[in-house]
């Protein structure tokens, strides 16, 4: 397997190294490659996402990806911005499945933002649309008639996009405890009825899934109040981006959180939801798991390694049972000595 790594900016090499060591901890058979991406790129090259990034990533079996945002680049226009070379690979390559799984690991049970026994009953799975939505409508800023300036971004969904998103939804949810909740605003957006007529429709291929309808912000409530009820939670790529980073703070730190976007076949790529953290770069203080946990669903996904996948999972459950705690957690275990915690797991 041909693997490409974008550590791109902030912690994102930091925490690209650690992930590092896990692959030669496992010996895994692969060939790694890298490229630059991001802030990184722009001052390299003048764009976040450079042709022969692009064409790396086209060619790879699968992409371990950092984070991407670098304040430097704040104020250039959008489309040289580091942001964009995230949402232009998840574009080129037709990544439209984001899966962000959410559950409590023991021992994260005080580490929560809500009560214990509340966190505890967390364990769901974010199927978040990843090419649509008002991401990638039309946007721009004009002036209106009065002469005010008026930004715009175009909502939309067309119905295709809604259906293949739902029926990855509808998989998942037929592996794991058969429930699915669509999420969107049917009672004020156009966008949003099209969306839960068209989930309903695909529903009908998959009897064995119980599916129910939340308008987001009862979603965004829900969350906190009782988020043991939620199994697998399909939404749009705006809702799903902004309750994914909720979910987040429910189970202990954002640095704990995986992701998966995928296409139509294997090739996948895998990132933690969080960001560049430009303001904690550099100091070694980082939370590497959510790195190493998206290196497991790279190798599930698209390394078919269920064996290795469950292993890496295995021991950053370990580690954070033993107590291991970085800086987001309450403790003071750097970067490297986490990385080096899960390795002498995987090695114990
Ligand atoms: C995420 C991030 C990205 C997004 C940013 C960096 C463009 O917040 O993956 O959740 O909004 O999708
Ligand atoms: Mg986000």
């Amino acid at each position: 397997m041909n693997i490409l790594l974008l550590a791109g900016d902030g912690i994102g090499p930091e925490i690209m190294a650690e992930a590092e060591k896990v692959i030669a901890a496992l010996a895994l058979p692969v060939d790694l490659d890298r490229a630059l991406v991001g802030g990184a790129a722009c001052a390299a090259t003048g764009h976040p996402l450079p042709a022969e990034t692009l064409a790396k990533a086209k060619a790879a079996d699968a992409i371990l990806f950092g984070a991407v945002g670098d304040p430097r680049f704040d104020n250039v226009e959008r489309h040289l911005r580091p942001e964009q070379a995230i949402l232009g690979l998840r574009a080129e390559l037709g990544l439209f499945a984001n899966l962000r799984p959410a559950k409590l690991f023991s021992g994260l049970e005080d580490s929560s933002a809500l009560r214990p026994e509340v966190a505890s009953a967390i364990d769901l799975l974010i199927v978040r649309e990843l090419n649509g939505d008002v991401y990638f409508g039309e946007k721009g800023t004009r002036t209106t008639a009065s002469g005010e300036r008026q930004g715009y971004d175009i909502m939309s969904y067309s119905e295709s996009e809604v259906r293949r998103i739902a029926h990855v939804a509808f998989k998942a949810a037929a592996g794991r405890n058969k429930r699915l909740c669509s999420v969107d605003k049917a009672n004020v957006l156009e966008t949003s009825q099209l969306w839960r007529d068209v989930v309903i429709e695909v529903a009908a291929d998959y009897p064995d899934v119980a599916l129910a309808h939340m308008y987001v912000d009862n979603a965004a409530m829900q969350l906190v109040r009782n988020p043991g009820q939620f199994d697998v939670v399909v939404t749009g790529n705006l809702f799903g981006d902004i309750l994914s980073d909720q979910a987040s703070m429910c189970v202990g730190s954002i640095g704990l959180l995986a992701s998966a976007s995928l296409g139509d076949g294997t090739r996948g790529l895998y990132e933690p939801i969080h960001g560049s953290a430009p303001d904690i770069a550099g100091k070694g203080i980082a939370n590497p798991l959510a790195m190493i946990l998206s290196l497991a669903m790279l190798l599930r996904h698209s390394g078919g390694d269920e064996a290795n996948a469950a292993r890496i999972e295995a021991a950053v459950a370990q580690i954070l049972a033993d107590g291991c705690r970085g800086a987001d957690l309450g403790g003071t275990m750097g970067t490297a000595a986490l990385g080096d915690a899960v390795v002498a797991a995987l090695n114990g």
